[in-house]
């Protein structure tokens, strides 16, 4: 069981997952919050901060043996069709909420699984009845997620006619055996045909996902891989380190020692390395690290406005099975199974699994770890919206940053992270939780 606050004991990638994508931990969300804090929520006036919209499409042609992620590989053409009747029917209740009515949309966010699953039918169809709730035309972004396998011309067309701004490609690595290798659906001359297409018609950005630490991966591999990044000329490059959770399939094979995957996944430092030669190119060639995981060419011009809002403590509505969100002050998770959460719709109620009601110090520790993970914050933003000046409320874990020399500034204006501190900026994120939330479960 991977406890939030535990640095990794070894150097090696063992199974449970150290990535922090929210606080506080997902395990101390409950189901009763849903009636104590999430319905009074709904039903409150909005407090004008900006509202987004995450669309989870949750299936995909194969599962990838390092995927952790919701999907199905099983659903047959009514189930989707059922589904995507289901994520209609669920926006419609929100917009009928008082937190949420009449409010415009400020960004969309396309994830999954895989968005380009989805036929281009079935595409035009989820569109059309999503924007007769609720237009999207003035969203300064959205993304959609695809993989490149899964997208032919027409279908981009489509996907570009919907508004989309930011297109993401999961290439993940370059390399077909690699591919091959860890379960991919697709293979290297797809990337190539989906990303020219994509080009062709002008999507104002296109990022790509790479995975550093797939099974297989060696420097030589992976320097390839750099420069075949550098090659595409893509907007934006995101780069994860290959973490290995409890519900994907090569850590299933680790833990039940079936030895399917007898490949051990690179270490923690091997990873970093690798990042950290991959951001250098991308740097020498003229890109911008933007966080610990994104690079991007033109940071005038190349945002990441889900990203940053969410970071920045916006309202999100979490559509979808086990979609996560966030409305009014209250952390919201939809049920994670299929069929409840189905079935929730089908009855007209919002389909809530659980929910949390953060204090403002925890929304302020929150705001600040995510921030973090940028690199660099500005103490002016919590003394603005806090009233709290971080040096004295985060002095003990500061101090411990600065002893292990992992701060590269701390001034009043400027706090920011060396880059090696910020390729492992997850594991340091934890010892900015509260007591309580260090020594538990974090999801
Ligand atoms: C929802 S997927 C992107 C769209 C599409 N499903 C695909 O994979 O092409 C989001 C990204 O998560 C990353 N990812 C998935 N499993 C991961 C893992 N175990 N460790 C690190 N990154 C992972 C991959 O880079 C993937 O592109
Ligand atoms: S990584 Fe992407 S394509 Fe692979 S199973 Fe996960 S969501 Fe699907």
């Amino acid at each position: 069981m991977t406890r939030a606050s535990e640095a990794p004991s070894t150097d090696e990638t063992e199974v449970g997952s150290y990535f922090v994508a929210n606080y506080p931990p997902f395990s101390v969300w409950s189901p009763e919050a849903i009636v104590a804090d999430a319905r009074p929520a709904l039903d409150r006036a909005p407090a004008g901060v900006p509202l987004g919209l995450y669309l989870h499409i949750p299936f995909c042609r194969k599962r990838c043996h390092f995927c952790y992620f919701r999907v199905y590989t099983d659903k047959n053409a009514r189930e989707v069709a059922g589904y995507l009747d289901t994520l209609v029917g669920e926006w419609a209740l929100y917009a009928e909420t008082r937190a949420l009515a009449g409010r415009p949309l400020d960004f969309v966010y396309f994830g999954g699984g895989t968005p380009s699953f989805l036929s281009t039918s079935q595409l035009d169809s989820l569109v059309s009845r999503l924007t007769a709730i609720t237009p999207w035309t003035d969203a300064a972004e959205i993304t959609f997620e695809c993989e490149p396998g899964t997208l032919t011309e027409p279908k981009l067309a489509a996907i570009r006619g919907m508004g989309v701004t930011r297109l993401s490609l999961g290439v993940e690595n370059f390399s077909d055996d690699l591919l091959e290798l860890n379960g991919r659906a697709h293979r290297t001359p797809e990337i190539a045909r989906a990303y020219t297409a994509a080009r062709a018609l002008g999507f104002p950005q296109i990022n790509i996902d790479l995975i550093a630490g797939m099974l297989g991966e060696t420097d030589e591999n992976w320097r390839q891989c750099i420069e075949r990044t550098l090659a595409l000329d893509p907007d934006s490059v995101t780069i994860y380190q290959m973490e290995l959770p409890f519900n994907t399939t090569i850590s299933g094979d680790k833990l039940h020692g079936r030895g399917q995957f007898s490949d051990p996944v690179a270490s923690w430092a091997t990873k970093r390395r690798w990042v950290a030669e991959a951001f250098e190119a991308l740097e020498a060639a003229g890109y911008h690290v933007g966080s610990a995981y994104t690079a991007v060419k033109n940071p005038a011009t190349t945002k990441f406005v889900y990203r940053d809002r969410l970071w920045e403590g916006a309202d999100l509505v979490g559509l979808g099975v086990a979609s996560f969100g966030h409305i009014n002050g209250v952390h919201l998770q939809n049920l994670d199974k299929w069929e409840t959460y189905s079935e929730a719709v089908g009855r007209g109620e919002l389909p809530l699994g659980r929910a949390y009601r953060p204090t403002d110090d925890e929304r302020l520790i929150r705001e600040f770890i995510l921030q973090l993970k940028r690199g660099a914050l500005r103490p002016g933003y919590f003394r603005e919206k806090y009233g709290v000046d971080i040096a004295g409320r985060f002095g003990e874990p500061l101090a411990s940053l600065e002893r292990d020399g992992h701060l590269a500034e701390r001034s009043a204006e400027r706090l920011a992270l060396t880059r090696d501190a910020l390729l492992q900026v997850d594991v340091l994120l934890q010892r900015f939780f509260l007591p309580e939330h260090r020594d538990i479960r974090y999801t």
